[in-house]
């Protein structure tokens, strides 16, 4: 089965009322391919979920970029998945590098986080990647091999689960990996799945690429054969992110 390329958008802890209309505006207005071809999820903060949800288009999807790790209750300041799906938000970021490091998720934490999500119903993009030590010490399939295999630990169904490979070194920092860089990790990662989950899992899973993908940078990195799509940050808040979306093509 074909992977359908993803491009999602990761607005992080930025905007205003006002930024959020007019980027949802720009997103309204643009020519894309086809949903057959390119599935498209943007994720703003949560305070912003409702607004978004209510005035985006209706072949764009909506992201949470976190999610309590198991039922709501007396846990101040966190959201629960089951909250999301009573506000039909199809999907959740889970374990980005900047609540791994920032806030300390463990890799078992953010398994544990995908699967109780997983099971309330949420679709997940399931954040991975090494810092720029780990990448020098060579250790960078060691780290991404033991993130993912929390979440293959507690989980059994992936048809819901898109990871992202976003190596610490490239967010936000204008160093894009190179497309072999990408493509290498990506590849590696694709064959632990085939030896550690299924063939399967490893044919139809979608790995996507975040660090620093621009409208300049995402046709070379979306043409290597294991790059599925992209989960972007800084650019996904500028008109560019219309030609990250046209990547696909
Ligand atoms: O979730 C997105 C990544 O952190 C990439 O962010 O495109 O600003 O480097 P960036």
């Amino acid at each position: 089965m074909a992977r359908k390329f993803f491009v999602g958008g990761n607005w992080k802890c930025n905007g205003t009322a006002e930024e959020v209309k007019k980027i949802v505006n720009t997103l309204n207005e643009a020519q894309v391919p086809s949903q057959d071809v390119v599935e498209v999820v943007v994720s703003p903060p949560y305070v912003f979920l409702p607004l978004v949800k209510s005035t985006l288009r209706s072949d764009f999807f909506v992201a949470a970029q976190n999610c309590w790790v198991k039922k709501g209750g007396a846990f101040t300041g966190e959201v629960s998945a089951e909250m999301l799906v009573n506000l039909d938000i199809p999907w959740v970021i889970l374990g980005h590098s900047e609540r791994r490091a920032i806030l300390n998720e463990s890799n078992e934490f953010v398994g544990d986080k995908v699967a109780y999500a997983l099971a309330q119903g949420l679709k997940v993009i399931a954040c991975v990647g090494e810092t720029l030590e780990e990448r020098e010490a060579g250790s960078t399939m060691d780290v991404v091999a033991a993130q993912t295999k929390a979440i293959a630990d507690r989980v059994s169904n992936w048809s819901n689960v898109v990871i992202a490979y976003e190596p610490v070194w490239a967010i936000g920092t204008g160093k894009v990996a190179s497309p072999a860089q990408a493509q290498e990790v990506h590849d590696e990662l694709r064959k632990w799945l085939a030896k550690n989950v299924s063939a399967d899992v490893a044919a139809t899973t979608r790995i996507i690429y975040g660090g620093s993908v621009n409208g300049g940078n995402c046709k070379e990195l979306g043409g290597q054969a294991d790059v599925d799509g992209f989960l972007v940050g800084g650019a996904s808040l500028k008109p560019e992110f219309i030609d990250i979306i046209k990547a696909a093509e």
